[in-house]
């Protein structure tokens, strides 16, 4: 059948098979301090460590390996295991491996342990024979410390944006009719999916924070402690989007200043409540006068302000506060071209850096807009060496095909993540969030989450993908994106080459396929208002979002040089402030991000502007096809279930492919009066 059963679940990249190699072996838990028979299990047992030995169990039953012994006695057995998984009691998540006569994974503790071993499965059979494998031995260690997924669930579907805000995958796998679900089942199986990748922590509700969702913090704990239950055991901190006018919301005050001492006491006292109850709790996400959401300026404070009041409730506890930076005045008269959005994170931030207290850390949106699908890099990330700065990813697909068109994100991270914002040789993104760029200390890396209720948990089967290559690159931002995309291939499709081969095929330029027929050159935003999927090139042109193209007769681009724009190209350190300075020298893929240019500009590829749009549209349609035809090959060889559900996806990324590139090309075409060098029919 084609149509998945009632209840059934895709089991993305852990499904049975990806455990043979591991399940089919002789393995041994050694030097947890116990000498427990391997079925036992102790209520004193960490929760990892349980579900390390729970995972080894289930394995070996199924595949026909052992579980050979457990405690200190193990190496010595004889037979000896053919994996060994030796454990301290440390609270670390490193882990090495060594390739002697048995695999052997030493962890410092439990966290590192269940890394270990997802590293072992990861390799599957080439992690115990022949040679070892590149990358199987040696030690591993997360470069990012917290490596986060926010949820952008409401508790209840909301009128305009349903129950999951920009969610593509169903309803939420947490919250159903304004409360938590009863059965969490799902949150389980997903909380094993994210401790697979090496991601450790998750916050758990929107960061626009409705009013029955600021209860959370307050009368609605007890759930929050249910779903830090259901994390734990996969070594994950659970953390809470919350409002920060929660005290005049639910705490009942009459203000919400952070500079109050009933606030500040009020804080203090609902923070003391969260660890009372869950005393791993990881801390708070803020979203604050961004977009209609409270915040400080109400009362004549700053950032600062606001972020310390809530620092100082949880540092305490050891609690961390997320902080967004992601703020620019959304009611913007578009006749003003001297505001300019990009400019804003950075205008409102830098003032502010050295005021943050040290379990501050502030979230920064990839680029100065808002997740397109090409932008420059926020230069916020690097303005700010007295702070703790982690950078924003957006895994679910709001500008990107919304998980109906393919769209394999990792290249486009891989680029924001080892970008060097003081040119080369010098530090990356990647290098400021883990705490090795000047001044800074580490903060991690966040990413809004692609899931859902849906069978296949991300809507398009394909689009599990991104999830997977964001744990991957959180823990380790120097993996190749295509490693990591056949990493993930492998796991989720099996072993058969011709598969494999197949996916990567459809997959693999995907982003820049996607690029090809949706916007041109880092101008953006050319989409339908509101809900953001599908062409509608002048939809956002003059309203008061910020998010303007400028198209006249002459050319296309924001001008946002020192010289004559907006002067956001200051923004950046050198080399950086210059490259983008000149359209000589700024990259074409960026062109139009940072210069107003005629439609007859030559790009630095030799071809006009507008020839690059014709060009680029077509090719990405046929690109699309091309996708269709390849996966088309797999009928019979991938799960029937898969399999329809990507046909009708791909059926859909060629019906909107079409459109944008029948919308663009003829909006240029009518804008420039400059025909197809080539002759092909634009839809004039
Ligand atoms: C985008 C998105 C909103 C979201 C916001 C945010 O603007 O469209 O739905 O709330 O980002 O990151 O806070």
């Amino acid at each position: 059948t084609t149509t998945p059963d009632e209840g059934w679940v895709h089991p993305a990249w852990l499904p049975a098979e990806a455990w043979r190699p591991v399940g089919s072996r002789r393995v041994a838990v050694v030097g947890d301090g116990r000498d427990a028979p391997a079925d036992t299990r102790s209520t004193q047992e960490h929760p990892v460590l349980a579900t390390v030995r729970a995972e080894l169990r289930a394995a070996t039953q199924r595949w026909g390996g052992a579980l050979v012994a457990t405690g200190r006695g193990a190496a010595d057995l004889d037979p000896g295991p053919d994996l060994v998984l030796v454990v301290g009691d440390g609270a670390g998540e490193a882990f090495t491996v060594d390739h002697g006569p048995a695999l052997t994974v030493t962890a410092d503790g439990p966290l590192g342990l269940l890394h270990g071993l997802h590293h072992v499965v990861r390799h599957g059979e080439a992690a115990f024979v022949g040679a070892p494998a590149a990358g199987l031995t040696g030690r591993h260690a997360p470069v990012q410390p917290v490596r986060m997924l926010d949820h952008w669930d409401n508790l209840e579907v909301h009128p305009v944006m349903g129950q999951v805000e920009r969610g593509y995958a169903g309803g939420s796998i947490f919250w159903d009719d304004g409360r938590l679900r009863d059965d969490l089942a799902r949150a389980a199986s997903y909380a094993r999916l994210l401790g697979s990748t090496g991601i450790n922590a998750v916050a758990v509700n929107n960061v626009n924070v409705h009013r029955v969702e600021a209860r959370l913090l307050t009368d609605g704990l007890d759930q929050v402690a249910r779903l830090a239950e259901v994390f734990r055991p996969w070594g994950i901190r659970t953390y809470l989007s919350v409002s920060f006018a929660a005290p005049v919301v639910v705490g009942g005050l009459t203000t919400s200043d952070p500079l109050d001492e009933d606030v500040r006491r009020w804080w203090a006292e609902a923070a003391d409540r969260v660890w009372a109850r869950i005393p791993d709790f990881g801390g708070f996400v803020v979203k604050a006068d961004s977009e209609g959401q409270p915040g400080p300026f109400a009362y004549g404070r700053d950032h600062a302000d606001g972020a310390n009041l809530l620092a100082r409730a949880v540092a305490p506890h050891g609690g961390t506060v997320f902080w967004r930076a992601f703020v620019y005045d959304h009611q913007q008269d578009w006749r003003d071209r001297t505001t300019d959005r990009a400019r804003a994170a950075h205008d409102h931030f830098t003032p502010l850096d050295g005021r943050f207290d040290d379990n501050v850390v502030v979230q920064v949106k990839q680029g100065p807009i808002d997740f397109q699908v090409r932008e420059p890099v926020s230069p916020l990330l690097a303005a700010m060496p007295a702070t703790r700065v982690a950078v924003e990813l957006q895994v679910t697909q709001e500008y990107t095909g919304q998980q109906r068109h393919v769209c394999y994100l990792g290249p486009a991270w891989s680029q924001v993540l080892s970008f060097q914002p003081w040119g080369s040789p010098g530090p990356t993104v990647a290098d400021v969030a883990a705490g090795h760029g000047p001044g800074a200390r580490a903060a991690g890396v966040v990413a809004v989450s692609n899931v859902g209720d849906d069978p296949f948990w991300t809507g398009h089967p394909l689009a599990q993908a991104n999830l997977y290559a964001f744990g991957r690159l959180a823990w380790d931002p120097a993996l190749d994106p295509t490693d990591v995309l056949d990493e993930w291939i492998r796991l989720t499709f099996g072993d058969d080459p011709a598969v494999a081969s197949t996916v990567h095929e459809v997959m693999d330029e995907s982003w820049t396929t996607y690029e090809d027929y949706t916007a041109p050159l880092g101008i953006g935003f050319m989409v339908r208002p509101g809900g953001h999927y599908g062409p509608d090139v002048d939809g956002y042109e003059y309203t008061p979002w910020g998010t303007y193209h400028f198209a006249d007769r002459d050319g296309i681009g924001v001008d946002r040089t020192r010289a004559t724009g907006t002067g956001f190209t200051g923004q950046y350190p050198s080399p950086w402030r210059d490259v983008y300075e000149s359209p000589e020298t700024c990259p074409d893929e960026l062109l139009l991000f940072f210069h107003h240019v005629p439609y007859t500009h030559r790009l630095r590829s030799g071809v006009t502007v507008v020839q690059h749009v014709y060009d680029t549209h077509l090719r990405g349609v046929e690109r699309v096809e091309e996708m269709a035809q390849a996966w088309a090959e797999l009928a019979g060889r991938v799960d029937p279930r898969v399999d329809a559900r990507v046909r009708e996806r791909l059926a859909e990324q060629r019906r909107s492919a079409v459109e944008w590139r029948d919308q663009l090309t003829t909006y240029f075409l009518r804008k420039s009066g400059v025909p197809d060098e080539h002759g092909r029919p634009l839809y004039p």
